[in-house]
């Protein structure tokens, strides 16, 4: 099992959901950058379901333990390793996964992969848990672009069938992120929170769970950034985001609507603003040949609904072979797009920054 980013950082996650703690290891990350501990607190905190009433009843503090990378408030060039512990466990409730695998999990490819050697219990190591150390990661790395004048945020687009209004993807501005309605939900209109949660305290009393799509901006993304074809700046990001559990989509721009349209609708006509090039919409995403234009880059990520429900469903039994029902008992998310915010907002920061590093590397 590996959870390691190569690129010009290096990143290994470990951990498992009742493991005694999970956490990230960290290369690359410049020496004498400042390290704003609260912020990254605070960052990580977002994600977390003590903070969410629409979360799993798992609750847990998160707190984040720093072992190595920092000094002085400055981090000092050595790997950076955090960690945060696993308090809340209930191992017992997830047994029966071992030989019954739960739907849209994957208790039934991790089996066949690790010869059921894998640990089932949270999920083991392919959990929604584990989004805390990438959490940890992009925060950090967030803070750093945002030293830099690049700022990235989200907001959910669609829980179910209900939307909130998307950005606009040639207006957007730092104040458009720093005035989303923030709370349990995140989004740019009002009256869709509400509508929103009704609707998702509605699935969970109906025993059953709901996708989402969150939305992603980055902002001030200078152009230049990333290679074509490999290294695009799409593929990275691409490759991060499916990082998070539960990612079954991603489009950029215009994304799929794109094919319904002409070139004379879809290209992004160019034109000088203040000496600068910028184009007139934004369909492309902020991203031609997988170099950034220097328009806002924007995604959008599709979660699919949480796989654990507590309705009666098919099954197999792995020891008997024979079909069988499973009642899944436990502590679940009844949407998983709610916390996985700031999980989206951490990969773009990781992709954006590991972008940078790469114009730094060729001296551009
Ligand atoms: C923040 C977050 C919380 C999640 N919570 C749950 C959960 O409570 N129960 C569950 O079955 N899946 C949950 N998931 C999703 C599963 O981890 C995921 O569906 C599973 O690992 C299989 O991976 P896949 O959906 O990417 O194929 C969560 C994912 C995230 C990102």
């Amino acid at each position: 099992m590996s959870s390691f980013y190569n690129g010009n950082i290096k990143l290994s996650i470990f951990g498992q959901s009742h493991s005694p703690a999970i956490g990230v290891v960290i290369d690359g990350i410049p020496a004498g950058e400042k390290f704003d501990e609260a912020a990254l607190k605070e960052f990580v905190a977002r994600r977390s379901a003590s903070n969410n009433s629409l979360g799993t009843q798992r609750k847990e503090p998160d707190e984040i333990e720093i072992l190595a990378g920092v000094a002085n408030g400055n981090f000092c060039g050595a790997p950076f390793a955090a960690i945060i512990r696993n308090t809340n466990v209930k191992p017992g409730d997830y047994s029966e996964f071992s030989h019954k695998p739960r739907p849209g999990h994957a208790d039934y490819t991790a089996s066949v992969k690790y010869n059921g050697a894998n640990d089932f219990s949270g999920g083991g190591h392919i959990s929604g848990r584990l989004t805390a150390p990438l959490c940890i990661a992009g925060g950090i790395f967030k803070q750093l672009l945002e030293a830099r004048g690049i700022y990235i945020g989200a907001h959910h687009e669609r829980i179910g069938n209900i939307t909130d209004t998307r950005f606009d993807p040639v207006n957007i501005t730092k104040d458009t992120l720093d005035n989303l309605h923030r709370g349990e939900l995140t989004t740019t209109d009002t009256d869709s929170q509400d509508k929103m949660r009704a609707l998702i305290e509605a699935v969970r009393a109906d025993k059953d769970s709901i996708g989402g799509v969150i939305e992603c901006a980055a902002l001030g993304v200078m152009p230049g950034l990333g290679e074509p074809m490999l290294d695009g700046l799409e593929n990275r990001i691409s490759r991060l985001i499916f990082a998070i559990p539960g990612v079954k989509g991603l489009e950029f721009g215009a994304g799929f609507d794109a094919a319904l349209l002409r070139g004379s609708e879809n290209n992004d006509p160019f034109t000088y603003k203040n000496g600068r090039v910028v184009t007139l919409t934004n369909n492309h995403g902020g991203i031609l040949g997988g170099i950034s234009s220097g328009m806002p880059i924007i995604f959008r990520t599709a979660f699919k609904p949480t796989p654990s429900i507590f309705k009666q469903q098919d099954t197999v039994d792995l020891l008997t072979k024979e079909n069988t029902t499973l009642t899944i008992k436990g502590r679940h998310d009844p949407c998983i797009a709610v916390r996985a915010l700031p999980c989206v907002e951490a990969a773009a920061a990781i992709a954006l920054y590991d972008a940078l590093l790469d114009n730094a590397k060729n001296n551009i």
